[in-house]
């Protein structure tokens, strides 16, 4: 595959791609064994929906208040709402587990002289915390929070909130999202894009279109010419 080049800057989503949002249930005993899997998808569908809800009508609501509202949807809907369960949950989403390839990739790319940020929807105290749990925050120069702009992916304020605050042209940014909605909305805004497609989906049918497809982050730096 051919390198990206004049990339300075490798941009990542938090949640599904550094972050593997299904530890929180996963690590969480108090649930039917039946139901874990449901609540992981339902809860991570829900939260989605609502940031995508809220944006279009304007009704902003941080990232913290929007997962739990989803959970407590979620819990409802599978008949084992307990005011206990849903802290636990929203406690074990402060720290989720990484992904097992993060730290050694994170590592490689600042090596090799890339600036290393995160943009999510999550709120700077979810973000802070799930990095600091996690030991990741001498491998990021920046965490950036859509909550700066009070609004959520996809919209193209978020992305360009990115680009002040790195100082970087679009261009000059390679993105890397597990969730090809992202992956897609970013490639239209005119960023590169690498969508670490972890979950086998298809291919989208919407503006713009990842430069590359990986399966792990771990095959990122070698599609990446080292920044001039
Ligand atoms: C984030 C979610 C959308 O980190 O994955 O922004």
């Amino acid at each position: 595959m051919s390198q990206l080049t004049g990339i300075r800057a490798c941009v990542f989503d938090a949640y599904g791609t550094i972050f593997d949002f299904a530890s929180a249930a996963a690590r969480c005993a108090d649930i039917p064994d039946d139901k874990r899997a449901a609540l992981t998808s339902l809860w991570r569908d829900k939260q989605l929906q609502y940031t995508w809800l809220r944006s279009l009508q304007g009704r902003y609501a941080d990232f913290r208040q929007v997962t739990g509202d989803a959970l407590d949807f979620t819990l409802d809907s599978l008949g084992i709402a307990t005011p206990a369960l849903r802290e636990r949950l929203m406690d074990l989403y402060l720290t989720l587990s990484l992904f097992p390839e993060v730290p050694d990739t994170l590592r490689r790319l600042k090596e090799a002289g890339f600036v290393t940020a995160i943009l999510s929807n999550g709120t700077p105290a979810m973000l802070d915390a799930a990095v600091r749990s996690a030991g990741l925050h001498d491998l990021l120069d920046a965490v950036l929070s859509a909550d700066a702009v009070k609004i959520f992916k996809t919209h193209p304020r978020v992305y360009e909130y990115c680009l002040q605050q790195l100082g970087v042209q679009a261009t000059e940014v390679s993105f890397q999202s597990s969730n090809a909605w992202d992956a897609y909305a970013a490639s239209a805004f005119g960023m590169r894009v690498v969508w670490c497609n972890r979950y086998g989906q298809r291919r989208e049918r919407l503006p713009g279109a990842p430069d590359h497809e990986v399966r792990s982050l771990a095959e990122l730096p070698a599609l990446l010419a080292p920044p001039g």
